[in-house]
């Protein structure tokens, strides 16, 4: 059984409440798949936190709990984050929005939200979904895990939302069975039909592996699809490196690999073996900065500094390429990490410092 919810194919209605000092919350940045969950006796216990950022990570997905009791915040590489709304008209919020969705007012609900901003799975059960969100993600996870080979006309953001939503139909109406309509009537279901999948191929053999970072080798035993990024972070623990979009489009994980500048969350660890392999952490030191990092610090370079491990990397590798000789072609060249402070200009300015030196 299910209730009627606002159907797949319809634009995303924005969602804002107002925290407790006015400010606006909005449900995961534009241009991301996410998924908005209305859950009446959401109660997230500590052990699942981990595993919920763990596949929220490898989906690149955000995801927003919305309750009479609070507004939650789940993304990959934060705290869960309570959000700071006034709780007197928290519940009132909370309904307000769920009518924007076509949630009645006593009904859980799920949506996946595409990066279009377009409602790509709906589901409202009369049943409670408190247990079932870290099982429809976990499920989402392995069909994106479970891939051979990348879709080539998907984006990596398109697929997230595939997988997402392939793993709610799969925990909501496959494994867990009973919620699934024996005749979908007009208004009574929304979500998609999930066609019957073929059983994941076995997972490839783990890979002995031997990386030479920041001028030691680090001997590792990691499944042959990791990305540098993740061996770097997950299991080197140089999270100066920065995971932002991982799909190759911000920059925020530039390495250096064989003295070359590579975005390291589409490379595959694997084949990083046998080159010098450089982070933010190999460069300078407390005492003794990079030149480029001084040159930062001189220019006020960053604001919140998410970006500037990457920036800094390709800076570095940018003046050692010996090709740029203005400050438009700086720009040019620096095209490729994004800075969501704005901090552009300063950037600019420190490179030119830094090449002038
Ligand atoms: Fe954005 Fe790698 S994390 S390009
Ligand atoms: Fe904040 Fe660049 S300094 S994203």
């Amino acid at each position: 059984m299910a209730t009627s919810c606002l159907p797949v194919g319809s634009p995303a209605p924005a969602i804002s409440l107002r925290t407790t000092d006015g400010q606006v919350l909005r449900a995961g940045p534009p241009g991301m798949p996410r998924v908005l969950a209305f859950v009446h006796d959401w109660r997230l216990a500590d052990e699942h936190v981990a595993r919920l950022r763990a596949l929220l990570r490898g989906l690149g997905a955000e995801m927003t709990v919305l309750s009479p009791a609070g507004v939650w915040s789940v993304r990959p590489d934060d705290p869960v984050e309570r959000l700071p709304c006034a709780p007197d008209r928290l519940a009132g919020a909370v309904r307000a929005t769920a009518r924007l969705y076509d949630v009645p007012g006593d009904a859980d609900a799920v949506f996946v939200i595409d990066e279009h901003d377009v409602v790509a799975f709906a589901h409202a059960p009369t049943s409670s979904l408190a247990g079932l969100l870290a099982g429809a993600l976990g499920a989402a996870a392995d069909a994106l895990h479970s891939r051979t080979t990348p879709p080539v006309t998907f984006t990596r953001r398109a697929w997230a939302t595939s997988c997402l939503v392939t793993g709610f139909a799969v925990a909501l109406f496959g494994c867990k069975g009973g919620d699934k309509p024996a005749t979908p009537g007009p208004g009574a279901e929304t979500a998609v039909t999930p066609a019957p999948s073929p059983p994941p191929p076995a997972a490839p053999a783990d890979l002995d592996i031997v990386l030479h970072v920041n001028g030691t080798q680090r001997a590792l035993t990691i499944d042959p699809r990791t990305s540098l990024l993740d061996a770097l972070r997950e299991r080197l623990g140089l999270v100066g490196t920065k995971k932002g979009c991982d799909g190759g489009q911000c920059g925020a994980c530039t390495v250096h690999v064989g003295g070359r500048r590579v975005v390291s969350c589409l490379t595959l660890a694997a084949m990083a073996q046998g080159q010098p392999v450089t982070t933010i952490e190999g460069l300078g030191t407390a005492d003794k900065l990079h030149p480029m990092q001084a040159a930062f610090i001189a220019h006020d370079g960053f604001q919140c500094g998410f970006c500037t491990p990457g920036q800094i990397m390709s800076a570095v590798a940018l003046l050692e390429e010996k090709h740029v000789t203005s400050d438009a072609e700086i720009r040019e060249s620096m095209s490729g990490n994004l800075c969501r402070c704005g901090a552009y200009p300063n950037i600019v300015a420190a490179i030119r410092a830094a090449r002038g030196a």
